[in-house]
């Protein structure tokens, strides 16, 4: 089974509540939640109150994506925040085993995401601390950005290796993913599908999920 997390990236942020009922509406379960330091990548998002707010609007999974240095002084204070699922990255944090368990402790799901030029081997002894795996099909920064093909042989290498351990690490697929290639990844092993600008900015963002959830449906 695989769900769809639209990211809120490329929402329109004077009508948030509005938007995330949109996706809801059209079978959404997850949100994902964009954190942005301008400094890990060149954009600066969103933050800890934002995180708050949406928390008081929706019932609705909140999966943060920290795009941040240091994430290890901010991952639980987004659980606190009411994220459900805090994400941290491999290249960004050399103390991974132990964030990711601080981010369970304190009651969140945790997760590691990896960029597309980074071996999957950074993350291989994580893997047993990981409820989730978020595989970046483009460089993380901005919303938009066209999917990097070699990113699917890289998540059939990833749903090999979870599947060999016997792990039940879950895999995020995250960038330029939308109707045109949802199946394959689907196909190819992710179960969390993020999609930002092919739900917001173009018309019905209901639809727009109602949309992928059919076209990657006929594939499973
Ligand atoms: C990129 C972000 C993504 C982004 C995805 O840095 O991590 O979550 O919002 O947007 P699309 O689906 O437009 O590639
Ligand atoms: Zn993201």
């Amino acid at each position: 089974m695989f769900e769809i997390a639209p990211s809120i990236l490329s929402a329109d942020f004077t009508h948030l509540g509005d938007e995330i009922r949109a996706v809801e509406a059209g079978g959404a379960k997850v949100l994902h939640v964009d954190v942005m330091d301008g400094q890990f990548v060149p954009n600066i998002t969103i933050g800890l109150p934002v995180v708050e707010s949406i928390r008081k609007a929706t019932e609705l999974t909140i999966d943060t994506h920290l795009m941040i240095e240091e994430p290890s002084r901010y991952a639980v204070k987004f659980v606190e925040a009411g994220a459900n699922m805090v994400s941290v990255h491999v290249e960004a944090d050399v103390h991974l085993q132990r964030t990711l368990t601080a981010i369970r402790e304190a009651g969140g799901q945790s997760g590691v995401a990896i960029n597309p030029a980074t071996l999957l081997a950074a993350l291989e002894e994580a893997l047993p601390f990981a409820d989730y795996v978020v595989l970046m099909s483009v460089n993380p920064g901005f919303g938009g950005q066209k999917f990097i093909h070699t990113s699917l042989d890289k998540l059939r290498r990833l749903r090999r290796m979870i599947n060999e351990r016997d792990l039940p690490t879950r895999i995020e697929i995250d960038g330029g993913v939308g109707k045109e290639n949802i199946a394959k990844v689907v196909e190819s092993g992710a179960e969390i599908i993020v999609a930002g600008s092919a739900v917001f900015g173009k018309g019905n963002p209901t639809e727009a999920v109602k949309e992928l959830i059919e076209t990657a449906t006929v594939w499973v």
